[in-house]
């Protein structure tokens, strides 16, 4: 039996897809490259000392997603396939409604088809849009995205929602992520964004190398201890953990749709993160005061004692553990 991992080559699959193989599991992946290079195949078998089946395949293409459903015996789909950029998705919403939703379609018929129950999907805690106070627990209301990425994964999880109360023989977990950073210890797979970076950390991470000038910290006059936005920054390997951990549960328990936040319970601003980020690298991080970015807001961090109780999972690793991966692997990148 095996795993199917669409967007398996991508940041967070590539790591997950390390966690399951040294567990033993036998992993599928489909990816298509959009946001992920081919080298990354060979570097997750390398860590894992276990190969991968692959194909390269577009999750959006039923032929081709029914073609690996055909010939490997798929107990399981965990979706990290998608877009995944606010400002992107802004200029070219229709480009993340198809991609994102038409892709979670195909999976989700092609595994009534097979009989496949299992189906874990990467969401995230954009779903929450303001949230009135902090730390957010999964019974806070969603809704209110403020882009049409982050309404891409309001609508899948409601399209979960209706396929499960419409056969209550699914197994489906949502996880939503809060900000995933961090890289490998092994330095050799981390964040690969394509052009300039949106995100805080791979920002940081070229600054510190020397490929951008300097941080833009956006705003300094929100209601946070410094004025700068805080956020719940999560190791990518806990993150990865906690896919095995939801796993196990429906492995276990299956027969339920449920929801887990993941993410560490701290928050942490966008200036403790750079001095963070100095103390642990030695690297200096310029940065100048700049506008607040459209859609930001003050505080979000998550109440993860849900996924402790239910999943047994916790994060574990500390900010320097995130500074530390993130710089070594753009440091062995550059070399
Ligand atoms: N920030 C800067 N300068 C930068 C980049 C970010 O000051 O160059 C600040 C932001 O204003 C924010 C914090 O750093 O306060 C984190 O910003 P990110 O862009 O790294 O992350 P976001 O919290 O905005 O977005 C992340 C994910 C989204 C997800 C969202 C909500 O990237 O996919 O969390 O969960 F939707």
């Amino acid at each position: 039996m095996s795993i199917l991992l669409p967007g398996g080559i991508g940041y967070i699959g590539s790591h997950t897809a390390i966690e399951l193989l040294q567990k033993g599991e036998d992993v599928v992946v489909i990816d298509n490259f959009s946001n992920s290079k081919p080298e990354m195949i060979e570097k997750i078998e390398k860590i894992a000392g276990k190969k991968i089946k692959f194909y390269e395949a577009d999750y959006t293409d039923r032929n081709a997603v029914e073609k690996v459903f055909a010939e490997n015996k798929i107990e399981a789909v965990i979706n990290f396939a998608g877009y995944k950029a606010v400002a992107e998705s802004v200029k070219e919403p229709l480009k993340y409604y198809y991609n994102n939703i038409t892709g979670c379609i195909v999976l989700l018929e092609t595994m009534k088809k097979y009989g496949v129950k299992k189906f874990i999907f990467s969401s995230s805690a954009t779903v929450y849009g303001k949230p009135e106070t902090v730390p957010i627990t999964e019974e806070f209301k969603i809704g209110g995205t403020t882009n049409p990425y982050g309404t891409t994964k309001l609508m899948i999880e409601q399209i979960l929602q209706d396929a499960y109360n419409a056969d209550k023989t699914l197994d489906i977990c949502i996880l939503r992520y809060f900000n995933p950073v961090g890289a490998h210890e092994s330095g050799l797979i981390g964040e690969e964004p394509q052009g300039i970076p949106n995100n805080l950390m791979p920002y940081v991470v070229r600054v510190a190398s020397g490929e951008l000038k300097e941080l833009s910290v956006f705003g300094n006059d929100y209601n946070t201890h410094d004025g700068t936005g805080v956020r719940d920054y999560i190791h990518v390997v806990d993150l990865a953990k906690g896919h095995v951990n939801a796993l196990e549960k429906l492995n276990k328990e299956g027969k339920g749709l449920y929801i887990y936040n993941l993410g560490t319970g701290k928050g942490t601003s966008v200036l403790d993160m750079v001095k963070a980020f100095e103390k642990t690298t030695g690297m200096k991080v310029p940065y100048k005061i700049v506008e607040r970015r459209p859609g930001d807001i003050d505080e979000c961090y998550a109440d993860a004692t849900k996924a402790e109780k239910e999943l047994g999972w916790k994060a574990e690793k500390t900010i320097e553990d995130m500074c530390r991966d993130s710089w070594n692997y753009i440091k062995n990148r550059n070399l």
